[in-house]
């Protein structure tokens, strides 16, 4: 897995910060943003599971001459430059999830504005401007560029039908020893701050998908789709919110210096009906 050097800010600061924004200015990144992005992106880069992925930076300039015209459906206003985000196996999508949001903390970072689009997008206008091969997927992309202060009605109304300055409790996500209890924040001990931040991921329609069980020396993770959510979409975006936890955890875990790594480890503890397993880190 590689490194993809270091953020300025403290990693909890630059989670909290993060938002979707779907209201930019019609400006393109200074050289010295789009230097820096372009050096994240150089190589394909790879995941805690070992599976790769490639990131590609596009710009639709007005002045060139063959302008690229990528549609979000009107979701996105403004917006003059995305990153692709691109695999080659559906079996990538946790890996995914965690490299694109290690880039968008990048991006929130150094001060622009991102917002996770996996679901409303021109997909073949993307593949055309990124020569997608066809063994390719692309999950998801995010428009990058300054944000606008006085955001559209649109973008006002999807946050506020998604909730999305919001996240459910602590008991509805973490428990303790099994499922049957919620896990407090004293009983998380130094993992309180790791699993805070989960809560404030980023996730497809806000779902908030992940559980998390906290066990002597592990805390496993687990999946529980939406009721026919799959189905709506061209890629699982509930595996790819799973990826954006791990990242969330593992980064501020790795910022609190608290041991620990990534293992597939399944608990022997009843699980409710809909919830998947996934994997654990385990100190
Ligand atoms: C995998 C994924 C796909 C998403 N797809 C879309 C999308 O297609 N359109 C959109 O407007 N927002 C999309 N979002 C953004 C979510 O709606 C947003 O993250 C959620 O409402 C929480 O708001 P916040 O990001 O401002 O914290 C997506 C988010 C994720 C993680």
């Amino acid at each position: 897995m590689q490194k993809l050097g270091k953020y300025l800010n403290p990693v909890q600061t630059i989670i909290l910060n993060r938002h979707s924004c779907r209201t930019f200015l019609r400006t393109t990144l200074d050289e010295k943003y789009r230097v820096r992005i372009q050096q994240l992106i150089e190589k394909p880069l790879t995941g805690i599971f070992g599976h790769s992925a490639r990131f590609v930076f596009i710009s639709q300039e007005e002045k060139s001459e063959k302008p690229v015209r990528l549609g979000t459906y009107g979701f996105i206003s403004g917006a003059r430059e995305f990153i692709v985000g691109i695999i080659n196996s559906t079996e990538a999508l946790l890996d995914f999830g965690y490299l694109f949001e290690t880039l968008i903390l990048h991006a929130t970072d150094m001060g622009l504005a991102t917002c996770w689009l996996g679901g409303f997008f021109h997909r073949s206008a993307f593949a055309k401007a990124v020569q997608l091969q066809p063994n390719e997927i692309i999950p998801a992309v995010s428009p990058i560029g300054y944000a606008r202060f006085e955001q559209t009605i649109r973008d006002q109304l999807i946050r506020i039908m998604a909730h999305s300055d919001q996240r459910k409790d602590w008991q509805a996500l973490f428990f303790d020893g099994d499922f049957t209890k919620p896990l407090t924040k004293e009983a998380a001990e130094v993992f309180a701050e790791p699993l805070e931040m989960v809560r404030w991921a980023p996730s497809a329609s806000n779902k908030q998908p992940w559980r998390i069980v906290k066990q002597t020396n592990s805390i496993h993770f687990f999946l529980q789709r939406a009721p026919n959510y799959r189905s709506i979409y061209a890629c699982d975006l509930q595996m790819i919110d799973m990826g954006i936890a791990l990242c969330h955890f593992v980064l501020t875990a790795k910022a609190l210096s608290l041991p620990g790594e990534i293992v597939k480890a399944q608990p022997e503890i009843p699980i409710p009906a809909g919830v998947e397993y996934l994997f654990s880190w385990q100190y």
